[in-house]
């Protein structure tokens, strides 16, 4: 293996999602730099539809204020549908996942407040003193979403190899209608997800969860014949 693949595979092993952030911001220059290195994504036809807003302070305070208050008071609606149900084995992997996080910050299962609690910290943003929200133009259809997701997957490696810290957030697209009275997100595109940015605050519990995976041969197979 070639020292750029073990870097690589380092730094995805390494990478997890920070759900308690400390409160200083990011320097514009070095966040710049990030979304100019994935802008080498690929995508169908180079079309590059991913169409991002990225918070500083005060404004993701604002937002993380304006988004508690609408899931306090409000039932999810995000533009893109959420899954309604997970059949096997996505349900057990979901499972396993809550439970992690529940473990790490001390959370019986039975404890529906601390749960409801756990869930509104994605609406204060975890902290994080940056929110991108990210969304894509449903005029090009689903495969679009598809390259969002690679660019996705760019962000996060380049976000942890520059020692930043990220959780992607599906939540928060629960609640479009505060991200578009603040942001500049177009009629014609759907808010698909957001991502936190900032350094781990690590006195937090919830940053002590680990995630596991399946091993490749669970999603992956070989065809010979
Ligand atoms: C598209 C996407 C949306 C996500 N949305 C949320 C979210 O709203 N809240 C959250 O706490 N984590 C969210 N996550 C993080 C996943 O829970 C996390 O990636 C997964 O459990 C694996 O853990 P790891 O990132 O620590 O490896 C999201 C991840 C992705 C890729």
């Amino acid at each position: 293996m070639t020292p750029l693949f073990e870097d690589l595979a380092g730094t995805w092993e390494a990478r997890r999602s920070i759900r308690g952030f400390r409160p200083e911001p990011i320097e514009r220059a070095t966040l710049s730099r990030l979304f100019e290195a994935v802008q080498h994504a690929p995508s169908w036809c180079n079309v590059q539809p991913w169409r991002v807003a990225i918070t500083e302070p005060p404004v993701t305070g604002e937002l993380a204020a304006a988004l508690q208050q609408a899931a306090r008071s409000g039932l999810p609606h995000p533009e893109v549908p959420f899954p309604l149900e997970y059949p096997s084995p996505y349900k057990e992997r979901r499972i396993a996942c809550g439970a992690a996080l529940y473990q790490a910050m001390g959370i019986a299962r039975e404890d529906k407040a601390a749960r409801y609690d756990a869930w509104l910290r994605n609406y204060a943003l975890f902290d994080a003193p940056h929110l991108a929200v990210v969304a894509c133009d449903r005029r090009l259809g689903p495969y679009a979403y598809v390259d969002v997701g690679v660019w996705l997957g760019y962000v996060l490696t380049a976000a942890a190899a520059l020692g930043i810290d990220t959780c992607p957030m599906a939540s928060i697209a629960a609640y479009p209608e505060p991200l578009r009275a603040r942001l500049p997100i177009a009629d014609t595109d759907v808010v698909l997800f957001g991502l936190v940015l900032g350094h781990a605050d690590d006195q937090a519990a919830a940053n002590m969860c680990r995630t596991t995976r399946d091993p490749a041969t669970a999603c992956v197979s070989f065809v010979q014949s």
